[in-house]
């Protein structure tokens, strides 16, 4: 069975879309290869693909923060995205371009087995609930369980940077992951109230 480190050497070396052609570097995703809870955003930025590592930039900051209101550092969790490689402008990940991602996306799920995932954003809750015409504004705040697994849609962090008004809801979103985060850590299950 494929390792931890050679998915990783799999991934620095992928050609498999046309995102290879652009980047300086692959981001893989960044954390505990053992966590309860990964985050999914949507694609590396500038900053990022310049230091190889996933929200660093000014959204990363105010992901780091927001962890951080709720007791949880980003060592405690896996940080990664729907494409591991910067579009060009920082245009949305294609289709396409997220279809050739997605194995890496679930070998990650596969090998650190996250009971939790925040969707960080519409194209993370796009791709990972499987469902292109979903609207996060309706979605945030819903869990979602799909094969063992807690989905948590929610905005994503740079959304907040252009509009305060959804810092509060997305408060919301965390203080509820984190409730359900100790539950599971205690080795609980969740009410089934979606
Ligand atoms: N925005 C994302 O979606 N991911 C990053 O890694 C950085 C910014």
């Amino acid at each position: 069975m494929e390792t931890w480190a050679d998915l990783v050497t799999r991934a620095r070396t992928c050609v498999a879309c046309r995102l290879a052609e652009g980047r300086h570097q692959v981001v893989f995703g960044a954390g505990d290869p053992s966590a309860l809870l990964m985050l999914v955003g949507e694609a590396p930025g500038r900053d990022e693909d310049l230091a190889g590592e996933p929200f660093v930039g000014r959204a990363g900051e105010l992901l780091t923060r927001i962890l951080a209101a709720v007791g949880l550092s980003r060592d405690q969790v896996f940080i990664t995205n729907t494409v591991m490689c910067r579009p060009p402008h920082n245009r949305p990940p294609e289709a396409d371009e997220q279809l050739a991602c997605r194995p890496f996306l679930e070998a990650k799920l596969r090998v650190i087995g996250p009971r939790m995932v925040v969707l960080l954003g519409a194209v993370a809750t796009k791709a990972l609930l499987d469902d292109p015409t979903a609207s996060i504004t309706r979605l945030r705040g819903t869990r979602h369980l799909l094969q063992g697994r807690y989905y948590y849609p929610t905005f994503h962090p740079a959304a907040l940077l252009r509009d305060p008004a959804k810092k509060r809801p997305v408060w919301e979103d965390f203080k509820r992951i984190r409730r359900d985060y100790d539950r599971l850590a205690a080795g609980l299950e969740l009410d089934s109230d979606g």
